[in-house]
């Protein structure tokens, strides 16, 4: 089986309790190792003991025979797939629980107040990185408040058909998908990942943005939401450029309404595309950059507004998809508002 050949064969269980989280020091917790597989369908499997030897010299007889799991997450620095510690399972209490390491670049992972920060940043103390305005806008607490009681009602007005609309259009093309991990990137405070997570159609999702304060609305969302199981998903703050996953290992990515604000579109459309698998699938909304045909009254402000944001024209997002290797790019497109598809060959 594929994981035996994991590189971690020289931690010791002792080791990585050492090195991970203190907090997470109880030694009754499995330990597992993190190998991306081909397909994600399979969610569990057994290891056999001559597996665990090699993963894990220390296991005894009954750990051998124990289901390991595998989970998704890979270093943002390598994308060596880092080994975790805590408590088993893909949810949003496990991986809270859970301390995550990168064994080749020794650098360690944990949860932060409701999400596991995954970004290249995570545990510096003195460096700091601004992004652009169109990234850090989205990071204040207000805008995070703001985005799901009112701010994404306006794009209705731009010609976006709404949540559930567009949900059920990405569902469409997520249908290979089905099954399998889905990643939600620059997922705001998770209208739509709370969609894909109640959907049951895929084993995994993960909520994933820059914004802490967009995932800690996306974690307040959930636990409100008495219908949602957060049996399947997890919340993580990464970049989208950067993105913690190994190659090829993620069967959809949906990003809603995101590409406009990505500080480098073409990085991150690029890493969409190394993550996927092969036949894996890609959906974006946006606006579309349109003429200012507007009352000469306003038009200085949205001006300023398209300075500020990634505007494209149809023309040039199938240019960049097909660009960073993907193909069959579609799209449907209703006044600004675009829904683009493509799939890794
Ligand atoms: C307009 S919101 C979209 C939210 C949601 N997907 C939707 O469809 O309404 C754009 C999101 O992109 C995120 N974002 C901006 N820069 C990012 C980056 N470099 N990496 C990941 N997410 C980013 C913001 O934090 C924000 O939550």
């Amino acid at each position: 089986m594929a994981i035996a050949t994991s590189s971690s064969s020289s931690l010791t269980s002792t080791s990585v309790h050492q090195t991970l989280c203190p907090k997470y020091s109880h030694s009754n917790y499995t330990f597992r190792v993190l190998r991306p597989r081909l397909r994600y369908s399979a969610l569990r499997f057994t290891v056999r003991a001559s597996s665990a030897v090699a993963l894990e010299p220390r296991l005894s007889t009954r750990q051998q025979n124990q289901t390991l799991e595998v989970d998704p997450f890979a270093c943002p620095v390598c994308y060596e797939p880092l080994i975790r510690k805590g408590p088993p399972g893909f949810n949003l209490s496990a991986i809270y629980r859970s301390g995550f390491k990168c064994e080749k670049c020794n650098k360690t992972y944990s949860s932060k107040d409701k999400y596991l920060d995954l970004t290249i940043t995570a545990g510096m103390k003195n460096y700091t990185e601004v992004k652009p305005g169109r990234t850090e806008l989205f990071r204040s607490p207000l805008v995070s408040f703001l985005y799901e009681r009112g701010w994404r009602q306006n794009f209705n007005r731009s010609g976006f058909p709404g949540p559930d609309e567009e949900f059920n259009m990405a569902q469409e093309y997520f249908k290979s998908a089905e099954g399998g991990l889905l990643v939600d990137v620059s997922c705001g405070s998770g209208l739509f990942s709370r969609k894909f997570a109640k959907s049951g159609s895929y084993s995994k999702v993960v909520a994933l943005d820059f914004s802490e304060n967009m995932l800690r609305q996306c974690y307040d969302f959930v636990m409100q939401d008495g219908t949602l199981s957060t049996a399947n998903l997890a919340l993580v703050r990464a970049d989208v450029s950067r993105l913690p996953f190994p190659s090829g290992s993620v069967d959809a990515v949906h990003a809603g309404a995101a590409l406009h604000c990505w500080p480098a579109p073409s990085n991150a459309v690029a890493e969409i595309c190394r993550v996927l698998r092969s036949g894996g699938v890609f959906v974006g909304t946006t606006f579309l950059r349109t003429n200012l045909n507007s009352p000469w009254i306003i038009r200085p402000f949205l001006q300023r507004i398209i300075r500020d944001y990634n505007y494209f024209a149809e023309e040039e997002i199938e240019d960049l998809c097909t660009s960073c290797g993907f193909t069959n790019y579609t799209s449907k497109i209703q006044q600004a508002f675009i829904m683009y598809s493509a799939q890794k060959p």
